[in-house]
């Protein structure tokens, strides 16, 4: 990614005129620009320059993928969502027309082999698990989105009728597939592609054999019109290290690949051929097509398509990039502006993943501190592309010390001042003091600036622009020391037009901030005396001078101090379950966990650990959770409670009437608000296989354990 720090000599220019000039594409695909004299000196790492579109509406199209929906949302899979409604939110804040599609990827083997798992038929399953998706989406604050399910008919028919152009025209032939198959990825490899011992090479799980009748793409007739088509648009796929290896797989020469699945019965069936259904990653890809709003039916009638940007996570660039191009030129229709392949989200040093039994749900955060804490540290912790290491406490820091002690205080210091100095009333601009002009002109910048990082899609650097806002207005107020100015009558002017300067500040702060925190942003600007839905109003309020005279609303706390809860601030962790979803999800990650010495402890010390049997009486998920148990256990001693992280593989029910050890001298720590006397325990394996220890006869409860 090009870095570099042009951004700081730029002239100030008003924000509308500048965000018309910015580049931002809109449907319109047009060769790569040069950047002409009067053009701004922004800063663009992501996002080269192209002009803007000379017909059609101001419409912006963005797309998430689709996910699997065999395990529930987590914070590696919440992540594009987030980004692409931040950049949504961005783009209507603008004025723009937004669609913002997204969905869930129905038709896959993994959704069979699930459903069956839960004792269920597949499409019932599928009903169930996509409400916890929207569930995340109202959680974390997004929308409004459309969102595709590859189940639905509209997807259905759009599909068939997009492949059955393709197989009229010649693009699609009859083969036989032989070669191999990761059922976790939906993907095929040649078995010179797998790693040793047959095992995927993206998710190094055990890849199997394939051989059966299928359908083919012709992707190697598309070849020389993909690398034109790269060439044509050198910032198709960012970040730019991205894009050279697509070439480069592209260089090495392209197969044709495999359409159609016919030792399955799950999917969408070709209308040529019923025994097949479309192999789930070709069909899926149409799933933008069918949220687009184009009609197959009526070409001519209103869409969005093409997308302006595909949002993904680095493992699915190559569908994305080479694939659904060659489908979309070989049906007729262009394909995306742009793309952006982010990292992922590492915990424990591994890629977060519902497999691996290492995941944070979006729940666990929002309850914490609701969605802004955690939509600000996804977009501030890293750029858009590179990996980043997440954990609660990384995300409760930033919440705390950016959010509550930058952003929250300088709110705190400025209403009370008001009310006191002022009545309550924003004072008029009046005349500046000289050393004034200073903070006059970082807002100006800081606005413009931020306004052009965000249209080029560095989030975490417009960020770092509006709080660097934060923090001079902070220091504004300590150097001038208002309640110093207040005791001096003759400065009256100087005291007023410092305060207007400090609210004008403040105000932009929030407008910047909103498509990141859209509802903390909403309620600074209620507190500041604002009225009106700052989404819709959007950055043309950036034009209007605070207006004089504005009663400020009522102040109340912005950010409160988040506390880790109890267990997860703890370093070391037991195997064992009690606690397991916070902690193994949480984790002390790669700097601040320990290789695991074989460290030896006496006799004694392994004595002053009380392990007793304990027999479970009842059990019931804890409310608002879908890991944690919660157990009545008989002790032998009259009873307690105890609350244990293995929700996502045992049903309470199935836990009654076992008896197990307990750790019953372990500090009791409250969980979810449910207060855990005991440790049970567990073993859990790499594979993120989680099995309960359990005592193989029946023994009194309350027995030790040595
Ligand atoms: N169904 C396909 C996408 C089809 S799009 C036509 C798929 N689904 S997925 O549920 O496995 O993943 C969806 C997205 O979430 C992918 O881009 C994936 O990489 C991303 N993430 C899943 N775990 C992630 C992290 N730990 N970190 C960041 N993003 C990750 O692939």
């Amino acid at each position: 990614m090009r870095q570099n720090g042009a951004a700081s000599d730029c002239s100030v220019e008003p924000i509308l005129r500048l965000l018309k000039r910015s580049t931002l594409s809109t449907g319109a695909r047009g060769p790569q620009q040069s950047k002409s004299p009067t053009q701004p000196c922004y800063n663009m790492a992501l996002v080269s320059r192209r002009e803007e579109p000379t017909t059609g509406t101001d419409r912006f199209f963005l797309t998430t993928p689709i996910y699997y929906i065999n395990a529930r949302p987590h914070l590696g899979t919440c992540y594009t969502t987030v980004i692409a409604d931040i950049i949504a939110r961005y783009q209507r804040m603008r004025g723009r027309d937004v669609l913002l599609v997204t969905g869930s990827d129905e038709n896959s083997q993994k959704t069979v082999i699930a459903a069956k798992e839960a004792g269920e038929e597949p499409l019932p399953y599928c009903d169930q698990m996509v409400k916890h998706y929207h569930d995340a989406w109202r959680e974390l604050n997004i929308g409004p989105y459309e969102f595709v399910r590859t189940t639905e008919a509209r997807h259905a028919r759009l599909v068939q009728h997009f492949f059955s152009r393709l197989y009229e025209q010649g693009d699609i032939y009859q083969g036989t597939y032989s070669g191999w198959y990761c059922t976790p990825c939906e993907t095929f490899f040649t078995e010179r592609e797998l790693k040793p011992e047959n095992l995927c090479p993206k998710c190094e799980r055990p890849a199997h054999p394939v051989e059966e009748e299928a359908y083919f793409f012709r992707l190697s007739t598309y070849e020389e019109r993909l690398r034109r088509f790269f060439a044509d648009h050198p910032d198709f796929v960012l970040p730019s290290f991205r894009r050279n290896e697509m070439l480069s797989r592209l260089n090495e020469g392209l197969q044709d690949i495999c359409v159609s699945r016919s030792s399955l019965e799950w999917g969408i069936r070709l209308p040529w051929d019923e025994k097949h259904v479309f192999y789930v990653w070709v069909e899926a890809l149409l799933a933008y097509l069918t949220g687009s709003g184009y009609r197959f039916d009526e070409p001519d009638s209103a869409h969005y398509w093409p997308p302006d940007l595909h949002l993904m996570a680095k493992d699915i660039p190559w569908f994305h990039a080479i694939v659904f191009p060659a489908m979309l030129m070989a049906y007729g229709l262009p394909p995306a502006n742009q793309m952006i392949v982010h990292g992922y989200w590492l915990i424990r040093g591994g890629k977060m993943s519902k497999s691996k039994g290492l995941v944070i749900t979006p729940h666990e955060v929002v309850d914490l501190m609701g969605a802004d804490g955690l939509r600000y540290f996804y977009a501030r912790e890293v750029p858009l592309g590179l990996d980043g290491t997440i954990s609660l406490e990384a995300i409760v820091e930033r919440y705390n010390f950016e959010l509550g002690n930058d952003l929250g205080n300088l709110l705190n210091r400025l209403l009370p001042m008001t009310e006191r100095y002022f009545d309550g009333a924003v004072p008029e601009q009046g005349t500046p003091a000289s050393g004034d002009a200073e903070l006059a002109e970082l807002t100006e910048k800081v606005t413009q600036r931020t306004l052009q990082l965000y249209g080029d899609y560095e989030l975490s650097r417009g960020i770092e622009e509006v709080f660097s806002l934060v923090r001079a207005a902070n220091k504004y107020i300590d150097e001038r020391k208002p309640w110093e100015l207040a005791q001096q009558p003759q400065r009256k002017d100087e005291f007023s037009a410092g305060f207007s300067l400090l609210f004008t500040a403040i105000r932009n702060i929030a407008v910047l901030l909103a498509p990141v925190i859209p509802t903390s942003a909403q309620r600074i600007w209620e507190q500041l005396g604002l009225t009106g839905d700052l989404q819709e109003l959007g950055f043309s309020v950036l034009e209007e001078p605070f207006p004089a005279g504005t009663h400020i609303g009522h102040a109340e706390p912005l950010f409160p101090r988040v506390e880790m809860p109890e267990r997860t601030a703890e370093p070391a962790k037991p195997v064992g379950a009690h606690a397991a979803p916070d902690i193994h999800t949480t984790g002390e990650l790669q700097t601040k966990e320990e290789p695991m010495e074989a460290s030896q402890i006496t006799f004694d010390d392994f004595m002053r650990v009380e392990i007793i049997a304990a027999k479970i009486l009842s059990a019931e998920r804890v409310e608002g959770t879908d890991k944690l148990i919660k157990m009545n256990v008989d002790d032998g001693r009259g009873g307690r409670v105890c609350v244990a992280g293995i929700g996502h593989v045992y049903e309470p029910e199935k836990l009654v009437g076992l008896t197990l050890p307990m750790v019953a001298n372990l500090k009791p720590a409250k969980l979810r608000g449910v207060l855990s006397e005991g440790m049970i325990l567990a073993a859990q394996d790499d594979a993120g296989n989680l099995s309960l220890v359990v005592l193989d006869k029946d023994i009194a409860p309350g027995s030790r354990i040595t």
